[in-house]
């Protein structure tokens, strides 16, 4: 069987599959179907310094190959989540990330000190929620802030850092090299795509929040030429996601340069999704003779 192993920024995973962040809440409701441990990694749901209710309903909408959600990034606290979540999660045989988001300078900083103070195995900094004001969007969309919230998280932060990048932006290769030169440790893209629908019933849009994040297949092309585009512009591995539902898609991921993906929106139609890209990336690699899954990473040949 190929190998399958990757090393990021210091940290082994047994494989490159990753839950993606709010899609498999902190892994615990899924162990009823399957041993989480068979994944590589769980990035765990948004967590803020203090708690969070959340966006009011309705705040999730299907959309054609995709869903809209404004979830909003209802939490229990960064505190609540390293003295009752982490315990368990720890007890898995898989690398737990914490995915942090915040509001202000301040409070992104002193949930990153707490949070990499425990024993999560590494941070991703979500500077990429479109769905609330103060989600950290305003923090991922322009260089020089990108810079300096990396550069001000980056001071505190016991573990390695990852930053997760946000789609609603001109140009995500100027983005990707703020956060690389701030000191980040790895790269993950791409959060939602900012959307919308309405009902032509009630004129009204589907979600409370009137607007929300896009995510799943619609999503892919857009999301794999992002990946493409940052890991041919930055020296850092690319964690890449956005659409993720077969094998072919993370073969593809791989190929534009990821060094593991994400998979999220698709765990919520079929929860074995993870298990499946598993499964067929080791037989795709076996199939074209690869005994080692980094013989493929950005291995796209373009068109010149
Ligand atoms: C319901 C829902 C909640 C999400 N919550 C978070 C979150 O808490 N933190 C975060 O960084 N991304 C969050 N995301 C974004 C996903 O992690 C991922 O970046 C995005 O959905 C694209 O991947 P996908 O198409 O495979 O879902 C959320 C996505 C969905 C659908």
């Amino acid at each position: 069987m190929a190998d399958l192993s990757i090393n990021i920024a210091g940290v082994n995973f047994k494989n490159p599959i990753i839950t993606a962040s709010g899609t498999f809440g902190f892994g615990k409701e899924y162990n009823d179907f399957y041993d989480i441990d068979k994944l590589g990694g769980i990035s765990c749901s948004a967590v803020t310094l203090e708690k969070r209710p959340g966006n009011p309903p309705p705040r999730i909408a299907e959309t054609p190959a995709g869903m809209l959600n404004s979830v909003g990034l209802q939490n229990p606290g960064v505190k609540s989540f390293i003295k009752d979540d982490l315990p368990w999660l720890k007890k898995q045989d898989l690398v737990v990330i914490a995915n942090i988001a915040g509001s202000t300078y301040e409070d992104y900083s002193e949930s990153v000190e707490l949070v990499s103070s425990s024993d999560v195995d590494m941070v991703e900094l979500n500077i990429s929620c479109p769905n609330v004001k103060e989600g950290g969007v305003a923090f991922g969309t322009n260089c020089q802030s990108v810079e300096l919230i990396t550069k001000t998280v980056r001071k505190v932060c016991k573990k390695p850092l990852i930053v997760k990048l946000s789609p609603n932006v001109t140009d995500i290769s100027e983005i990707a090299k703020a956060a690389e030169a701030a000191g980040a440790d790895a790269i993950s893209l791409i959060n939602t795509l900012t959307g919308m629908q309405i009902d032509i019933e009630t004129k009204r849009p589907l979600l409370k929040n009137n607007v929300g994040g896009l995510s799943g297949p619609a999503v892919f092309p857009v999301a794999l030429r992002m990946v493409w585009q940052v890991a041919n512009s930055v020296k850092l591995p690319v964690i890449g996601m956005g659409g993720i539902s077969t094998w072919q898609d993370a073969v593809q991921m791989f190929l534009a340069g990821a060094s593991a993906i994400q998979v999220g929106t698709a765990n919520f139609l079929d929860v074995y999704a993870p298990l499946k890209i598993i499964d067929g990336l080791g037989a795709y690699l076996n199939d074209k003779g690869h005994a080692n899954i980094k013989d493929i990473i950005g291995k796209v040949e373009v068109w010149q």
